[in-house]
């Protein structure tokens, strides 16, 4: 007879206890982007709400982002480093594909043999990490789970791509997710659809980029990516408020992926959000920073006092794969 497995179980729920942000010093204006392409700060304003972005120097590695932070997100959530048993990283530019960032951040931060994985869900990563986190913990297999979102597209930027270059930029967003008896992650909604993995992909694989000296890029065809987030994505953003049994009233915050401010627009007409519902636009000083952007701008938002701990705020990212993921949260 097979011997009986014995289970382990978690906390009813999930909640975010503390989120922290690291920005890059150097800040790229529209004015200095105008002198790589050929566009203006009236067209980029008006087409994407961008007025500044951040690019990241040698000094300021990936690793570097994700450890400032996450000291910040552990900080706030108050949790001691060896009570953290896992690691998730969402990143789409960690260069080496062996080993993975997880683990060498983990170790930077002194946290005591945490399970350190990472997954690429491009702009829909840091969403991807908290279900995981989430799940992780209600199934009793981690207790409190650090998830970073953290990029440097600078680094996979054409600087000369007219449809792209103005856009991308760096930065890591963090967040500490430990157990509750009170849900503060609500179901995830997620998915994906690789029929159109060809409109944001890299122009070349690194094999055939590197021998030849040269870094891959991002492609990125706006248009169906935009028609996408405006329709399906708008779609699944209010699925994750039927799922969670959220009325539009009862929001207090909206944090998009901050992809363009009209995709965040065309949204908020499709949600009918009330007035009172704060809505992220980190997009305009920190431009797309793909996985990183949800946590940044909830970093901001409370940071700023726009919003507050307690509050309901509903999260989406979408992007690259072409993927997409979103909860509902309670703001630490
Ligand atoms: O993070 C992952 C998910 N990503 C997204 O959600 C991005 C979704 N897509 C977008 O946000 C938009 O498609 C972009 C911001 C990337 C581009 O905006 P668009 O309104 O779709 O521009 P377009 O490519 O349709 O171009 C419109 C016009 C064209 O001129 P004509 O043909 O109308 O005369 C372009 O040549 O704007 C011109 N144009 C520019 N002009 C100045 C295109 N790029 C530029 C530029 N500066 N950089």
């Amino acid at each position: 007879m097979t011997a009986p497995l014995t289970l382990r179980t978690g906390p009813a729920g999930s909640r975010i206890a503390g989120v922290g942000s690291y920005l890059p010093r150097r800040v790229v204006t529209n004015e200095e982007m105008c002198t790589m392409i050929d566009s203006s700060d009236e067209w980029i304003q008006q087409r994407t709400g961008i007025v500044e972005r951040r690019w990241a120097g040698d000094d300021e590695p990936l690793s570097y982002m994700v450890t400032e932070a996450s000291r910040k997100a552990i900080a706030q959530a108050q949790v001691d480093t060896d009570d953290i048993d896992a690691v998730i990283v969402a990143s789409v530019t960690h260069l080496k594909a062996t080993p993975a960032l997880a683990p060498i951040v983990a170790a930077e931060l002194g946290l005591k043999d945490p399970a350190a994985y990472d997954i690429s869900a491009a702009c829909a990563g840091f969403c991807y990490a908290l279900a995981q986190a989430d799940a992780l913990i209600r199934t009793g297999s981690a207790k409190n789970v650090l998830i970073v979102g953290a990029e440097r597209l600078s680094d996979l930027t054409d600087k000369s791509d007219r449809s792209t270059a103005f856009l991308f930029a760096d930065g890591a967003g963090a967040a500490v997710v430990v157990g509750s008896d009170t849900p503060g992650v609500g179901p995830v909604v997620w998915g994906s659809d690789g029929t159109q993995a060809d409109v944001i992909t890299q122009t070349e694989d690194f094999r055939d980029a590197v021998p030849a000296g040269r870094m891959p890029t991002v492609y990125m065809d706006g248009k169906p990516v935009f028609r996408w987030a405006t329709t399906f994505i708008a779609d699944a953003a209010r699925d994750i408020l039927t799922q969670t049994g959220i009325e539009p009233e009862q929001l207090d915050v909206f944090i998009p992926h901050q992809a363009n401010n009209r995709i965040t627009d065309s949204m908020l007409r499709h949600l009918k959000l009330p007035d009172h519902v704060v809505v992220a636009r980190s997009i305009k000083y920190f431009g797309n920073t793909s996985a990183s952007s949800i946590p940044i701008a909830m970093d901001e938002l409370l940071t700023s006092g726009e919003a507050h701990s307690g509050q309901t705020a509903l999260i989406i990212g979408f992007g690259a794969g072409l993927v997409y993921a979103g909860q509902v949260v309670v703001l630490p």
